[in-house]
């Protein structure tokens, strides 16, 4: 497999930080060209503002851009309750230095897939969709270009915020809609699999164990996360966004069915709703692989393996 071309757009949020951590720790499977924030767990200035600190953590200089404040059509609804007011609590990590770029994050996602220099360009999506789909709308040619996006969100099951939808889906229903109908291959980890990768108590020790400075500032984001993330009385709390950039280094670590995925939109009880057509009932065509199954352990065996590699 050769190497590809991502831009990580992300509302980080500790496991979006993992996800950013685990790409950058990664550069020979993946050139990632720049970290693109949207407002979701927190609101963007402190998206923005986390994600270059965890670029800095990482050593990288990849670029960071801001993009969407507030969703399409709703207000926002943030979740500090589940990952604390800076939205990476837990890791402590100094001031950023650098600056974020002008460019607004849709314009980024944009200029760097579309760049004729970019290899199988990927769009990686673990905050709401609010950000992509500007950048679809603004750059339709952009549909065809990308070898797909690869996302974080919703459920064939039960939600997380509601009992319908998942969190990243509920705060912009409206972009996803528009992600799922852009003709776009899409690969899509709903909470089903996302909540198969759980952070166990001996997860986090051999995280900590590991002992770099990205090791120890994950520890402590998860140890802060394990436990508020949880749902329905569960000991452990799910690692969602990672599992997207694990795929990309390690796609044997989950598995999947293609079926056509539909977003909600106008019911008020099932806003956000992902309807998920595992049995083909509609006849419709399949617009996403959804992941159903993964490998808790090699994942993990992975997640540590690529912190060692940072500071
Ligand atoms: C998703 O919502 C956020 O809280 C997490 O960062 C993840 O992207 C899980 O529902
Ligand atoms: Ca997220």
């Amino acid at each position: 497999m050769s190497r590809r071309t991502i831009v990580l757009d992300c509302d980080p949020g500790q496991d979006d930080a993992v996800a950013i951590l685990l790409a950058l720790a990664s550069p020979e499977e993946l050139e990632v060209r720049a970290v693109t924030t949207v407002a979701g767990n927190v609101p963007l200035v402190r998206t923005v503002d986390n994600a270059l600190r965890l670029v800095e953590l990482a050593g990288a200089r990849v670029p960071v851009h801001a993009g969407a404040a507030r969703p399409l059509l709703r207000p926002l609804v943030t979740a500090e309750h589940v990952h604390g007011e800076s939205g990476i609590d837990g890791a402590e990590l100094p001031p950023a230095r650098r600056r974020p770029e002008p460019a607004h994050a849709a314009l980024a996602i944009a200029r760097h897939l579309l760049d004729p220099t970019a290899v199988r360009p990927t769009l990686v999506a673990t905050g709401p969709l609010t950000n992509v789909a500007l950048a679809l709308a603004l750059h339709p040619e952009l549909a065809r270009r990308l070898e797909g996006i690869v996302l974080m969100g919703g459920a064939v099951g039960p939600g997380n915020v509601t009992p319908a939808a998942e969190f990243n889906m509920y705060v912009d229903p409206h972009a996803a809609r528009m992600v799922f109908e852009a003709g776009v291959p899409v690969t899509m980890f709903p909470l089903d699999v996302t909540h198969r990768v759980l952070v166990t108590e001996a997860r986090l020790a051999r995280i900590r164990a590991v002992g770099t400075r990205a090791a120890r500032a994950v520890a402590g984001m998860l140890a802060f996360y394990r436990t508020r993330g949880r749902t329905g009385g569960a000991a452990d709390g799910p690692l969602h966004d990672p599992c997207t950039v694990a795929w990309l280094l390690r796609s044997e670590l989950f598995r999947g069915r293609s079926c056509r995925v539909e977003v909600e939109c106008e019911s008020a009880l099932g806003l956000g709703r992902t309807y998920v057509d595992l049995h083909g009932v509609t006849g419709r065509p399949a617009n996403a692989e959804v992941m159903l199954e993964a490998d808790a352990d090699g994942f993990f065996d992975l997640l540590c393996a690529r912190l060692a590699r940072l500071d």
